[in-house]
């Protein structure tokens, strides 16, 4: 175990979040004036270093670039009523880091660096968290590889770091998927319930092929029948079909264990709907679309949320849908919003103290 002491910490001499608004930001673009890296060299992690937000020097030979030995989780920090910070669900994603670390043949990550490495960060840069309605501080923790060596085997040496950037709502607007037939996302036996960065890079060739035809968001099938549904763009996924919520189940390894997924699980039994975790056939939901019971389609994620669908296309068939008016997707919104803000009783013991 690693103690505070352990920790080395620099501060910046001046914050650049004097030069910059918190509202409307998008994802992914800012980062606030510190960063955690620590190296893991001789089978043990060294000194945790958190110092400015600073690029890193790398040798071309780093075996990350080669064979893409990364990966990375998505947490989010929140303010609450009395203007503390809460980290929403942190040992969740600290248990599917190191999950994700085992199937990937990297080092396990310890709690203190992972958990209090985040805690220390974020009271360092609590500042950066914004306070209006669909924002938050979205941290990434990731790990690479790091020996300098382009021979195939798992590295000795690792990098672990935590990054953290202030973003607005990530889909602002309701999207349009494309039932995807040709490509895959994951196999049984493959990576798919782990988040390794490659998961994300063989994505995109799909996304864009969608895009190009005016959709913002593929809906992944399984790998062998195309089938049955596995998750929607980088989210998974949810039906609600009837009285019932229907989300596919993560049995066969290929569907990644989402934290926002289990929450709203959590907010549908609360709700009042039958949840089901099962296989989920195309046939099936255009069934019920036709039979008109299938009532939302919404997607859940960490730095989405929960985003709703208002167009699915599968073949030439399209499955339309009046999200106006729609109950359940933004009853499950608030219901969360509401926790992760403070304005209402945190049942579940989800929001962490920083
Ligand atoms: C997340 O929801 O945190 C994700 O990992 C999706 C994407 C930003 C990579």
């Amino acid at each position: 175990m690693i103690a505070a002491a352990d920790f080395n910490i620099t501060k910046v001499e001046r914050s650049k979040l004097n030069e910059m608004s918190l509202e409307n930001i998008p994802f992914g673009k800012y980062f606030t004036d510190h960063m955690l890296e620590v190296d893991y060299e001789d089978g043990e992690w060294k000194t945790v270093e958190i110092k400015p937000y600073q690029p890193l020097l790398l040798s071309p030979s780093l075996a990350a670039l080669h064979y893409g030995q990364a990966i990375f989780e998505g947490v989010k920090a929140y303010k609450d009523q009395d203007g503390e910070a809460r980290i929403f669900r942190p040992f969740e994603n600290f248990k599917r880091f190191n999950i994700s670390a085992e199937r990937m043949a990297m080092p396990q990550v310890p709690e203190n660096i992972f958990i209090e490495g985040m805690r220390q960060l974020i009271e360092l840069d609590k500042n950066w968290i914004p306070k209006h309605a669909d924002h938050s501080l979205y941290i990434r923790p990731f790990m690479f590889s790091s020996d300098e060596l382009i021979g195939v085997r798992p590295s000795e040496k690792y990098k672990f770091m935590i990054i953290l950037s202030p973003t607005g709502p990530y889909y602002n607007v309701p999207m349009r998927i494309y039932v995807e037939e040709k490509y895959v996302r994951a196999v049984p036996g493959g990576v798919g319930y782990v988040k390794a960065a490659g998961n994300y890079g063989s994505a995109m060739f799909a996304t864009k092929e969608a895009k190009s035809k005016g959709y913002d968001q593929v809906l992944w099938m399984d790998a062998f029948e195309h089938k049955y549904v596995q998750e929607c763009g980088t989210m998974n996924v949810f039906f609600i079909i009837g009285d019932t919520a229907i989300t596919p189940d993560l049995a066969a390894g290929t569907i990644l264990a989402g934290v926002t997924r289990d929450s709203t699980i959590t907010l549908l039994k609360e709700i009042g709907f039958k949840v089901e975790e099962r296989p989920l056939s195309i046939d099936d939901i255009v069934d019920a679309y036709k039979a008109g019971v299938l009532y939302e389609v919404f997607g859940t994620g960490t730095a989405a949320t929960i985003s709703m669908i208002k167009e699915l296309r599968y073949k030439d068939f399209l499955m339309n849908f009046d999200v106006d008016n729609w109950r359940t997707a933004p009853e499950v919104k608030q219901r969360m919003a509401d926790i992760k803000e403070g304005k209402s009783t945190d049942r579940y013991g989800w929001m962490q103290k920083v």
